[in-house]
Parts: C-alpha cells; sequence; structure tokens
C-alpha cells in the first residue's frame, strides 16, 4: 500500500479534502490525515459534518480499498514526525496562507507542519493546495520561498476545459493534479486531449 500524509488546514475549500480523502481511500492508499484546529472547524463549517465522522463514513464504505489513520495535531510523538515514516509525499489540502508561512520559514509547532518539515528535509514530495485571493506580496514571498525548498505550489485552481458537470468535477479536477503528482495513477478524467 503507498502511504501518503495529507493535511487539512483552515482554508475555505473543504471540498477539496473531502474529494482527495474519498478518492485515495478508494485507490487503496495508506492515508495518514491530520487536520489543524481551524482545518477541523472549516471543514465542518462547510460540509455539514465533522471531519472524524466523514472518515468512518468513508472507511466503512464499500468502496474503501485503503486504510485511513487519523493524527491529533497535538501528538507530536507520532510517527509521521519523523523522517523515518517512509512516505510517497505529503500533501496539505486545502493549504492556508498560515501554515504555508509555517512551511515556507520551518516552522514545526504542530504534527501537520512538523509532518511538513519532515517532507521537505528528506525530499520527498510536498504538495501546496493554496487557497487565498488576492494573494499579498507576503503569500506571493512565502511561495516561492516553498518551492525553492522544494515544495509544489498547486493552487485550488480547477481547470474549466474539461466541462464539469457539478462542483464534485471541479474537486476531482484538483484531485486527479494531486495524484499527478504523487506519481499515482487514478483514472479521473483530468487531462487534456488533443482536439
Ligand atoms: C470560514 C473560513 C474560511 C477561511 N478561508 C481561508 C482561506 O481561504 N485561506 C486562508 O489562508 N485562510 C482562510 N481562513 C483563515 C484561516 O482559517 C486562519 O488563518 C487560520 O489561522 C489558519 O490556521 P491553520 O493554517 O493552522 O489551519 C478562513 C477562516 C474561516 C473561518
Amino acid at each position: 500500500m503507498k502511504r501518503i500524509i495529507a493535511g487539512v488546514t483552515g482554508a475555505s475549500g473543504s471540498i477539496y479534502a473531502q474529494n482527495f480523502i474519498k478518492r485515495a481511500a478508494y485507490l487503496g492508499i495508506d492515508l495518514r490525515l491530520v487536520t489543524s484546529d481551524m482545518g477541523a472547524s472549516v471543514f465542518k463549517h462547510e460540509t455539514g459534518e465533522s471531519i472524524s465522522v466523514y472518515i468512518d463514513k468513508i472507511k466503512g464504505s464499500p468502496d474503501c480499498r485503503g486504510d485511513i489513520t487519523f493524527y491529533d495535531n497535538s501528538y507530536m510523538f507520532a510517527d509521521i514526525a519523523s523522517g523515518s515514516c517512509r512516505t510517497e509525499g505529503m500533501v496539505i489540502v486545502p493549504c492556508s496562507v498560515k501554515t504555508l508561512a509555517c512551511v515556507a520559514n520551518g516552522i514545526a509547532g504542530t504534527l501537520l507542519e512538523r509532518a511538513a518539515d519532515v517532507t521537505l528535509k528528506e525530499g520527498r514530495k510536498l504538495i501546496l493546495t493554496v487557497r487565498e485571493t488576492p494573494l499579498s506580496l507576503v503569500h506571493l514571498r512565502n511561495m516561492t520561498l516553498a518551492a525553492e525548498a522544494g515544495a509544489v505550489i498547486l493552487p485550488a485552481a480547477p481547470g474549466f476545459y474539461h466541462s464539469p458537470a457539478s462542483i464534485s468535477d471541479l474537486a476531482d479536477f484538483i484531485t486527479g493534479r494531486i495524484f499527478d503528482q504523487l506519481n499515482i495513477e487514478h483514472g479521473l478524467d483530468t487531462a487534456w486531449k488533443s482536439i
């Protein structure tokens, strides 16, 4: 089973987190999930259910072929706080500009931030699905810093050229792009086709 860490922070766009968690579970990924406090609050606000209820729902689905381990963000003794826990990489989806700032500047005060810091130091793929608009110079500089350190900035900005029929199609677009970065076959209809 491929192991991926996913962080959920308090940026708008919980639907991207929902979609990524579901697709990863259906693909048979060993998902290591951690949310910031605001990540959990915004998830509840935007989706109407707590992330732990959502995880249980996905785990109980007949389509679930993977596993989801849900960590407390204050538990710095967790395996994902160490580089010895080998993973294919980590995605922060959605990623707030506050967590972006922490990642870009090496601040690792929570498990989520520490796991991101570890992913960078181990030279593994770190994907930041940043969501904010407009962007200040501070945000842009932090994105540059993070990119220079090896992170992939993958904004929550879906394309529209694949004729999305639903919000879920838009979320699938971003999920597909995240899996592309992790080199994981996903079967989602997100690739451009010649016309
Ligand atoms: C409903 C709601 C929506 C938010 N949307 C965003 C957003 O899109 N991007 C962002 O960077 N922060 C957003 N915030 C602010 C973050 O939640 C806040 O900066 C928080 O401290 C981020 O902490 P975290 O990165 O540890 O989750 C939002 C807050 C709320 C209450």
